[in-house]
């Protein structure tokens, strides 16, 4: 990491979602960087991935198994923080759910689209509500929240996901102008194509085409969860308090590429001109 060998030593780091992919990833990149823990997550065995992870990093983390959105479950879990560590440094919006089918617009279930909504969009503003206050108390605060490249292009299939990761990037914002001058930054990450163990499961099953994404990814690869994770931890540092309210690819370059015509081919099978 960028100044001390263990710059987060002393904070107290919240990630949601954090028993697996991109969560797990980030717990685990957060602790080794000071950071004690508290892992929130609707997946049971969490209170087992947290001993691993504590026994691993020899740090405290503390698992609170309970849904994002639920927002009593969340004040619960808050408090709890609260009394056993006395503050909350940094805040992982990470939790989500992904449909495996494409489904278009009108064909949407209103019940599916309140259940994109209410986990991506009323979880991560629930547990930012309720970390504000510790943060403002502590005058420090990192809020790091989820979107996608759904949050900035349209793809068809998935337009509850879409609004749902759009929306967060306007809670983003928002968190950003109010936070900046208690010392709370907020920024969000946004990961390309991720080999997460969902994505892998479809993948085996075959609704999704490894090699058609790799090669519309510029870099020509899947992304690994730890690529995000090291995004979110280089945002989660008290190093990076002058960057907020950014919107930050871990894409690849995913989101630039154009089409074209040709492809000139990598560079090192070029023909030397001259
Ligand atoms: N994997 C990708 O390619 C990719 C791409 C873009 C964005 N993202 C976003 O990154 C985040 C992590 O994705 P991932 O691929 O690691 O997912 P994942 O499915 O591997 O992990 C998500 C975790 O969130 C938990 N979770 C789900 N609903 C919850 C709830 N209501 N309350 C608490 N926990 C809940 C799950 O149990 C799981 O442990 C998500 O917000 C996702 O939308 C992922």
């Amino acid at each position: 990491m960028i100044d001390a060998p263990e710059p987060l030593a002393g904070r107290v780091a919240v990630v949601t979602g954090g028993a697996d992919g991109i969560g797990l990833a980030t717990a685990e990149r957060l602790a080794a960087a000071g950071a004690t823990l508290v892992l929130v997550d609707v997946d049971p065995a969490l209170p087992d991935i947290a001993t691993t992870l504590a026994d691993r990093h020899a740090r405290a983390v503390l698992p609170i198994t309970a849904d994002v959105a639920d927002d009593t479950a969340m004040a619960d879990g808050f408090a709890r923080v609260d009394a056993e560590f006395g503050r909350v440094d940094v805040l992982v919006n990470n939790a989500g759910i992904m449909t495996p089918h494409l489904v278009p617009v009108h064909e949407v279930a209103l019940p599916d689209f309140d259940a994109m909504l209410r986990v991506h969009l009323r979880g991560a503003f629930v547990c930012a509500r309720l970390a504000v206050p510790l943060m403002r108390r502590g005058a420090f605060g990192r809020i790091v929240n989820l979107t996608s490249v759904l949050g900035t292009l349209g793809l068809p299939g998935r337009s509850a996901y879409a609004v749902a990761k759009t929306g967060v990037i306007g809670l983003t914002r928002s968190l950003a102008v109010e936070g900046g001058r208690y010392g709370i930054t907020a920024n969000a990450v946004l990961p390309g194509w991720i080999l997460t163990g969902r994505l892998r499961a479809r993948l085996a099953a075959g609704t999704l085409d490894h090699d058609r994404y790799a090669e519309r990814t510029p870099v020509g690869r899947w992304g690994d969860p730890a690529d995000v994770a090291r995004m979110i931890t280089f945002l989660a540092l008290p190093a990076s308090g002058f960057l907020t309210g950014g919107v930050f690819p871990v894409d690849g370059g995913y989101c630039v590429r154009g089409d074209a015509d040709e492809d000139i081919g990598p560079v090192h099978d070029r023909q030397e001109v001259g």
